[in-house]
């Protein structure tokens, strides 16, 4: 066989064998094979030497044809097998833009949170500054301040932990309006605050009791403030909390801090104009009353100038009575599933 023929005949197999490359890799090494230094091309030009002057231009771009055969096929088939494995990562990859997506969690601010920054958000259009006192508060102001020294039997009804004689964990949000008025000068105008945080009381946990509970005071003081003043603002409370179409009353109770003192009761349901007073159930919810002369003296405030109203009220209790939540330990045991229920976004 000539040489000519030895190369057509590589031509017709190489061919072949670069179109049944099924990967880039065996593709690649059958380029090496045919057209590598030491392929098949080159070895069978090897044997040009032997050839005459003659016959060797012919040879030679027999040569150089089939050369530029096999590179254009091999080009050929990288193309194909390079856009199948292309095809192939983008099928593997597709992503189904429909598909439902995986929600994420979205925390929410706890039911009280929510309560007490319902609270904040209606004082402050009121004009009220909202301030906030220490948990461990000194015996000075959570009770002698308030008008409860040391014997006073009125401190039995505050289980009280204490820290030290001096030292104890807050029984009540109160100590703040000691604090508040201490601090207040009323030469720059009237005192209008809520203080809304934790206190704690040496009660045994049970459905309406917990050792640790919340409560949002409030205090005015001016120069010409009514009980009016006091029942005008819980009753907008009232209606901020529970709807406009709820009532309040007050009753005569007793506070230390306050003279006269009164207790709040919320209408249970709606009252209109046409409600028998017989058909409305009352609910407590609250204490108040006008700020005790002594209150206002003990912290440097003239109160034959000044007077005010001032109130105590509870979260807690008000969340139970809005949502019908039965045991307040729920509020503490920080289970989502009960939490979840309150989500504002609903
Ligand atoms: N501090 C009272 C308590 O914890 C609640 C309270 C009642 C606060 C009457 C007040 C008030 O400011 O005027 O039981």
């Amino acid at each position: 066989m000539s040489l000519q023929d030895d190369l057509k005949a590589l031509r017709q197999q190489a061919l072949l064998r670069i179109s049944a490359a099924k990967t880039l890799k065996e593709l690649n090494e059958e380029r090496v094979k045919e057209l590598g230094k030491k392929g098949s091309l080159t070895e069978v030009l090897r044997g040009m030497k032997d050839l005459s002057a003659d016959e060797r231009p012919e040879v030679g771009a027999l040569a150089n044809e089939i050369r530029n055969a096999l590179t254009d096929r091999i080009a050929e088939r990288q193309a194909l097998l390079e856009k199948e494995v292309l095809d192939a990562q983008l099928a593997e990859e597709q992503i189904d833009v429909t598909l439902p997506g995986q929600p994420a969690i979205q925390g929410q601010p706890h039911v009280l949170q929510q309560i007490i920054e319902g609270l904040e958000d209606q004082f402050m259009g009121m004009g009220y500054q909202i301030i906030e006192g220490p948990e461990v508060e000194q015996d000075k102001y959570n009770f002698e301040m308030m008008n409860l020294p040391k014997d006073h039997p009125a401190r039995d009804m505050q289980d009280t932990f204490y820290i030290s004689d001096e030292l104890l964990m807050r029984t009540q949000t109160s100590p703040v309006q000691a604090r508040t008025l201490e601090q207040h000068d009323f030469s720059k105008g009237p005192l209008k605050m809520i203080s809304p945080g934790r206190v704690y009381r040496r009660d045994t946990d049970d459905a309406t009791h917990s050792h640790q509970f919340h409560q949002v005071e409030g205090l005015v003081v001016d120069k010409h403030i009514t009980m009016g003043d006091l029942k005008g603002t819980l009753l907008a409370v009232a209606h901020q909390l529970f709807g406009e179409d709820h009532d309040i009353r007050l009753r005569p109770s007793y506070f230390p801090f306050t003279e006269p003192s009164v207790e709040v009761d919320v209408s249970w349901g709606p009252v209109t104009p046409d409600t028998k007073p017989e058909e409305i159930e009352w609910i407590e919810v609250l204490g108040a009353g006008m700020v005790h002369p002594n209150v206002l003296e003990k912290a440097g405030v003239d109160s034959s100038v000044y007077g005010g109203f001032a109130f105590g009220l509870g979260p807690d209790r008000f969340a139970m009575l809005k949502y019908g939540v039965e045991d307040i330990r729920n509020f503490y045991l920080n289970d989502v599933r009960f939490l979840t229920q309150f989500d504002q976004k609903g």
